[in-house]
Formats: C-alpha cells, structure tokens, sequence
C-alpha cells in the first residue's frame, strides 16, 4: 500500500483553479520537490485544462524551483505525437509515457531534462525491473511510433479527426436529447460523455458531485446490447484509433440515439 508518509509530503490542490495553485504555492513552494499534473485528466471523465492554466503552473514550478512533472501516461502518443507536452506547448522536467506507448504491449517510459534524468546514471537511483527494455515491447513501440509518424504524422492527424468527429457526432444526438442532460467533453482522440447538470466539469469535485455515474453505466451496458463497446465506468474515457471508421461512427451515433430513446 501507500505509506502514509508518503500522503503527508504530498499537497493536492484542486485542479485547473490558477487561484488555489498560486496560494498552495506561496506557502509551501519553496519546500515542494515537484508538482504533478496530467495534462488532461483521464480518471475522471476526460476534462481538459483551461487555456493557459498549464502554462501557468510551469511557470510557478520555475519561479519555487520545483521540478514540473507531466504524466502523459494516458496522453501520451494519443492526443498527439507529443501528447499535452506539444499540445499546450510545455516543457516538462520529467515525463511519464504508458498505455499507447505499447501498442497494447506492456510498456512505460520515464524522460526528462538531461540534468534531471542524470540522476538515474550509473544506479544512482535504482530502477531495476523484469520488463525494462523489454525487446519485443521495444519492437511494437517502435513499430507503433514508425506507423503513426509516417507520412508527416498522417496517424497522429487520422485519430485527432476521428475523435473531434466522433464528439461533435455526439454532442449533436445529446443536443437532441430533451430528457437527459449530457456534456460531451473531448480532446483530439479522446472524449467522454457525462451526465450531469453542469455545464462543464472542470475538475475532481465538479465530477464527484455532478456526474451520475449510475446513468452512465446503464447508457454503457444498453449500447453494448446493440453492438457498441463503450468502457461502462463514468470515471474512464473513449478514444479513436486508426481502425476506426466513419462507418463506425455512424453506427455509434444511431445506437446512442435509440438508446437514449429508451433510457427511462
Ligand atoms: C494517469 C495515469 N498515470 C499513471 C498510471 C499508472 O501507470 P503504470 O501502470 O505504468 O504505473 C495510470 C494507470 O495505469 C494512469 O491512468
């Protein structure tokens, strides 16, 4: 488990709030070690950072010297080639990569600055593990990698189009919809669909309070009866691939209409 030491070095402050971030870190920035974000949250629907609110934390990480950690292990070579990194233009001290790395093999990768990653050199902080720099993984990923970049990023653009189609597909079946209140929120290849009565979920709490996960779920198991997978858990997300289609698209949007047809 999780040592409790460990929660009490550790501050959580409410995320894509510029104003708590700046107070968490005028009392303790100095003593902070580093400050970790995903660039778009993934355990909770999918809710997108508000414009500049990243940006603004790097910044506050440079001026406390602390060490800006993103972990683009959901992100990562999904919403784009350099996930949120390139999206809203950082550059994180350390980086974290999972999931899509592998191409479905189990695969994870930590980067950062040269000064930073020194500090892994020569054992100086142990990192030992069964599946390190496992050959067939590394194969895959660089299969996966050599894929998606071909022709100047043709994968990276396909999966980006199909998602941002496939959200807007949907939010025009919820704004159809007169009985369900429903908010699609999305990122390039990634999006989710929450029902609730905000207009947006921004964070955490807004998800915890707001979203009724219970009706997500029964959304979830109806489509799965007419043929469409969508993960039944509210907190997870949806993303494009590059075998998805139009056709696919199509299809989701007819069973999602029916299905909220029917929904009590
Ligand atoms: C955002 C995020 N970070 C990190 C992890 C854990 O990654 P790993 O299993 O490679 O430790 C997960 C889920 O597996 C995740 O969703």
């Amino acid at each position: 488990g999780i040592p409790p030491e460990a929660q009490a070095d550790t501050i959580v402050v409410r995320w894509n709030d510029v104003a708590a971030l700046e107070r968490a870190m005028a009392l303790h920035g100095r003593e902070t070690a580093c400050v970790v974000t995903e660039g778009v949250m993934s355990n909770m629907g999918v809710i997108p950072p508000k414009p500049g609110y990243l940006l603004r934390m790097q910044e506050l990480c440079q001026e406390y010297g602390a060490l800006f950690y993103l972990d683009e292990t959901v992100t990562g070579f999904r919403l784009a080639a350099g996930g949120c990194a390139e999206l809203y233009g950082l550059s994180p001290d350390i980086v974290t990569y999972g999931k899509a790395l592998g191409g479905g093999l189990p695969m994870a990768m930590i980067g950062g600055r040269a000064e930073v990653m020194a500090g892994l050199e020569w054992g100086k902080v142990l990192h030992f593990g069964t599946h390190n720099a496992g050959r067939l993984a590394l194969h895959v990923t660089k299969t996966m990698l050599e894929t998606m970049l071909a022709d100047n990023q043709a994968g990276f653009r396909r999966i980006k189009n199909l998602g941002k189609a496939m959200a807007d597909e949907v939010r025009k079946v919820a704004k159809h919809s007169n009985r369900h209140k429903i908010v699609v929120q999305g990122v390039n290849s990634m999006f989710q669909i929450f029902f609730t009565d905000l207009e947006e979920v921004t964070d955490y709490r807004d998800f915890c309070g707001h979203v009724d996960r219970a009706k997500f779920r029964d959304f979830a198991l109806r489509l799965m009866d007419k043929g469409i997978y969508m993960n039944p858990s509210a907190t997870l997300h949806s993303l494009s691939s590059v075998v998805h289609s139009e056709a696919d698209i199509a299809a989701t949007v007819t069973a999602m209409t029916q299905v909220l047809e029917e929904m009590p």
